[in-house]
């Protein structure tokens, strides 16, 4: 379904054909009739060592490649070439850190020379194109430059959350087939010093993979060095000796459907999905999204404030700004707490911040701490021309306290690791449209979203449906799962033929708005946070006082969603309710990570369940809520509902 279409909807009717005058409507309506002639068009943004003569290759379908016929280098285009153009002295990034209490600068051709001293060394240690690189580093400069070092080399990286335990790491060090983690003494947090080392030592004790080579970035403020570390078949280096000793290294030429990336997820059951990212659709991806949906150009200043673990962070710190030749932030800090809830403003208001992106779930603690805004009063924000929002649902209070606040554009949009960039926003690169309170707005141009229902029909305006996404996706989403093409397809492009599966549901006003309402899934959404409530429950399952537990993601005024756990004792488990909690939330912090914020959990008599034993998760959820509900059909010990609602009533 066309844009226009969506743009005007008869009341009660499926979206109908009006063609809308605008810029908008004209640029989206080219990307549906001719895709391929759009991305062709698009993809002369982009320095190609082989130009591309095709757009799409579709002999694979479902699984789709793009730019099948071209090569380039990721790291050329987004620092040589501006070099060359003459920018080189123009600022590529801003590290700002209050919790070490510094603040540097560098420019197109200091971050070059870093990168190609850090492709020098990768080679060094054997890395060839194709090779997998994890990188496990706080948000400090070292992490933007293994990035583009791997991208230099044609080599794949994976970029691992800091907040995950060595259980996850390793996981992901297995999966991904690593043969070097890039990684530093530790990160800091408002709260507390995180060492790095103990926790690779602990993944590569529990991989059954070897990784060849750890590098370590030693910061001052944070215990451990390479030196004071070693592991069997490991050698251990230190990131500065080695820089140091480096040769500088040349872009190497790739396919454009060779994969950059490789950035793991959480999937519905417990293992990681590796979402793979290419190197042409997603250059050319970025770079068009940077100026129509951002409106960011060569020079001006984005700030990403998420971290470069997440999607966000590799988009839209990392990847899209410096392809654009803009200036990117790199922000060592909380919303809050770094030192207050002014933190933000200040950094928009020393940096000069055009536009700066951040999550729901951040302005709501900034909110909570200043909800006058005192703080920001005190910064000058006229250099802000618009704030984007993403990660989770914008809620319409959250927006109008924002809105009112800076008198500036507050953009939801909505996407996904797996998209890259966004499905749904406002276009405001090309064309300042209305928005519309908790709603991000209209699909992007390349998206072609409908609403079905579970037989897959197409639903009509103001219907509540799964949001599914036509065939093929747009350049710069992911092009499969790694080591998982059919994973990929069972996943996401089974459900409903021809689609692939957002895993969101919504509706379309009648205006064309999308309104994503939440998932449908058993993935909840933790200040940002994407995470599994079934990995969850595989660690609680593991306790041996617990027969069977559930994981649900309750209402959470700040984080969005957090979890909670409801578990049924084995017959004669003899623990106190107290001391049972304080070992589950240990076993989840320990192997999942402090990032899960698993906290809370109540002892229930039972689970609600269907006669095959299905858990009602949802029905759960809605009923801890507070939200209405169905008790379905087949369930089978109608009597759990009760105890539960019980139980939480005595909570
Ligand atoms: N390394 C190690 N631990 C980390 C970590 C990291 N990179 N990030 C978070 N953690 C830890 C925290 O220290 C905390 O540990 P604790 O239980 O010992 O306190 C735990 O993980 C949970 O962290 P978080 O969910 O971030 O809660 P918080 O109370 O510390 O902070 C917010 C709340 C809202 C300020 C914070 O979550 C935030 O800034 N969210 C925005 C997230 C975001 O930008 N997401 C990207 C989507 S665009
Ligand atoms: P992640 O892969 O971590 O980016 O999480 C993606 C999921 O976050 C989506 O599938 C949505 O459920 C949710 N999400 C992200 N952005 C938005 C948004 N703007 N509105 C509603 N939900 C969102």
């Amino acid at each position: 379904m066309s844009v226009t279409e969506h743009l005007q909807a008869p009341a009660g009717t499926t979206p109908g054909e009006v063609t809308l005058p605008g810029a908008f409507a004209a640029v989206a309506e080219r990307a549906t009739s001719d895709p391929e002639g759009f991305w062709l068009d698009a993809a002369q943004a982009i320095d190609w060592d082989v130009y591309p003569t095709s757009a799409l290759d579709d002999s694979a379908a479902p699984l789709y490649r793009w730019f099948p016929d071209a090569r380039l280098n990721t790291s050329y285009n987004a620092l040589d070439r501006h070099v060359l153009a003459g920018r080189g002295e123009t600022t590529a990034l801003i590290y700002d850190s209050p919790v070490v209490a510094k603040s540097k600068r560098y420019s197109y051709s200091q971050l070059l020379q870093k990168v190609e001293l850090c492709a020098g060394m990768l080679a060094e240690a054997g890395v060839v194109a194709g090779d997998r690189v994890v990188i496990y580093l706080p948000m400090i400069p070292q992490a933007v430059v293994a990035m583009l070092a791997c991208a230099r080399l044609g080599a794949v990286h994976s970029v691992v959350f800091g907040g995950f335990a060595a259980k996850e790491l390793a996981a992901r060090l297995d999966d991904a087939g690593a043969k070097v983690i890039i990684t530093a003494s530790g990160g800091i947090e408002p709260s507390r010093v995180v060492e790095y080392l103990p926790t690779i030592v602990e993944a590569l004790a529990l991989s059954s993979h070897t990784v060849t080579t750890v590098v370590v970035k030693d910061r001052p403020e944070v215990a451990g060095s390479a030196a004071e570390y070693s592991s069997p078949g490991t050698e251990w280096l230190d990131w500065h000796e080695r820089m140091l000793a480096a040769e500088p290294h040349a872009p190497v030429s790739v396919a454009a459907t060779d994969p950059l990336y490789i950035l793991y997820t959480s999937g519905t059951t417990g293992s990681p999905k590796g979402v793979v990212r290419d190197n042409g659709g997603h250059a050319v991806a970025m770079t068009w999204s940077m100026k129509n949906i951002y409106g960011v150009h060569a020079g001006e200043v984005m700030w990403t404030a998420s971290d470069v673990g997440w999607v966000v962070g590799h988009s839209y710190i990392v990847y899209g700004p410096l392809l654009a030749g803009a200036t990117t932030v790199l922000y060592e800090g909380k919303p809050v707490g770094t030192p207050d809830a002014g933190a933000f403003w200040r950094v928009v208001s020393d940096y000069r911040v055009k536009t700066l992106f951040t999550s729901p779930t951040a302005l709501r603690s900034i909110r909570k701490a200043d909800p006058h805004a005192h703080l920001a009063k005190k910064y000058d924000l006229t250099c802000l021309d618009a704030l984007f929002l993403a990660g989770e649902r914008l809620d319409p209070d959250t927006w109008t306290w924002a809105t009112a606040l800076l008198e500036k554009p507050v953009i939801d949009h909505w996407w996904q690791t797996e998209t890259g960039w966004a499905i749904a926003a406002s276009p405001y690169g090309i064309e300042r449209l209305p928005l519309r309170a908790g709603s991000p707005s209209f699909p992007s141009p390349g998206y072609n979203v409908e609403i079905v229902d579970d037989a897959g029909r197409r639903m009509n305006a103001m219907q509540e449906g799964h949001i599914v996404i036509r065939l093929p996706l747009p350049p710069g989403t992911l092009s499969t799962l790694w080591r998982g093409d059919q994973r990929y397809i069972d996943g996401y492009l089974s459900a409903f033929p021809g689609f692939y599966l957002t895993g969101d549901s919504g509706f379309f006003d009648r205006d064309g708005y999308l309104f994503v309402m939440g998932r449908t899934d058993d993935i909840i959404n933790v200040a940002g946070h994407r995470l599994s409530t079934g990995s969850m429950e595989q660690v609680l399952a593991q306790h041996p006082s617990v027969a069977e537990c559930a994981v649900i993601g309750l209402h959470d005024a700040i984080k969005g969603q957090k979890p909670a756990g409801y578990v049924v004792l084995k017959s004669g488990a003899d623990i106190e309710e107290r001391v049972l909690a304080l070992e589950l939330v240990a076993m989840v912090r320990n192997q999942i990570g402090a990032v899960a914020a698993f906290k809370e959990v109540t002892v229930v008599a039972s689970l609600p369940k269907t006669r095959s034993g299905k858990i009602l998760r949802k029905t759960m959820r809605q009923i801890i809520n507070g939200e209405e509900y169905v008790v379905p059909p087949t369930i089978d010990n109608v009597e759990a509902i009760a105890v539960i609602v019980a139980t939480l009533a005595t909570n």
